[in-house]
């Protein structure tokens, strides 16, 4: 099991990467817009990848499979090592999955996925990571839970290379289940990853033993 960063916020995964719990970076359109990223995206996504010394999926955002591929080797061609190209589950997007992994060599990561079979047609289609979207099936009514079960009995049973990424998560519990289920990785955002650090019952218990310590470090009583 492992977990990602969901972010590019250079400043929070250069934090966080302290930890050493971090082993690859998801980004998409609407995280970099989030972020406040401006201007060339080259310099923001190579920095990220000197941080993580792993995986960083960038999302292609061209619609038809010739637009998709030349821009998922122009993203690969600034860390052709470290760069996994995020394709939208679509036709076309299937396509460009069996081009960029059988041709080009290129690590594809299918994402915006909501079902069973568009994660398996996606395994099928030689898919290096498949993206399971756990809050937004919940949004739909469905279990995403049983979704990763699904995908991940399918990925053993049929020994397929993929890995299964569990993101658009929205709360610590998500993580938890995503990892129950099978999920190999969570990619989770800085605000979830620092709560789920934080317990109540764990900051009291540090606050009064070191309280303990300072009464013990006044009285004398201890060096
Ligand atoms: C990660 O790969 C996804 O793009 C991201 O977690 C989606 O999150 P959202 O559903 O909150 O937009």
């Amino acid at each position: 099991m492992a977990i990602f960063i969901d972010s590019s916020n250079v400043s929070e995964i250069e934090e966080i990467m302290k930890w050493g719990i971090v082993s690859g970076a998801t980004t998409n359109p609407k995280i970099i817009c989030s972020d406040g990223v401006c201007g060339e995206l080259k310099p923001i996504i190579t920095r990220i990848v000197e941080l993580v010394k792993g995986p960083v999926s960038v999302e292609v955002t061209e619609e038809r499979a010739a637009g998709m591929i030349a821009q998922a080797r122009e993203f690969s061609s600034w860390a052709p090592a470290h760069i996994v190209i995020k394709v939208p589950i679509s036709e076309e997007g299937l396509k460009v999955v069996n081009t960029l992994e059988k041709t080009h060599g290129i690590r594809t990561n299918v994402t915006c996925m909501m079902s069973f079979n568009q994660a398996y047609l996606a395994a099928l289609a030689g898919a290096s990571f498949v993206s399971i979207f756990y809050g937004r099936i919940r949004d739909m009514g469905y279990c995403a839970e049983e979704v990763i079960r699904q995908t991940a009995l399918m990925i053993e049973r049929e020994k397929l290379k993929a890995r299964i990424i569990t993101g658009s998560i929205r709360h610590f519990m998500d993580v938890n289940g995503a990892f129950l289920a099978g999920s190999h990785i969570v990619t989770i955002t800085p605000p979830i990853l620092k709560k789920m650090v934080w317990n109540p019952m764990s900051e009291s218990t540090i606050e009064e033993f070191n309280k303990i310590w300072r009464e013990m470090k006044a009285k004398g009583q201890i060096r």
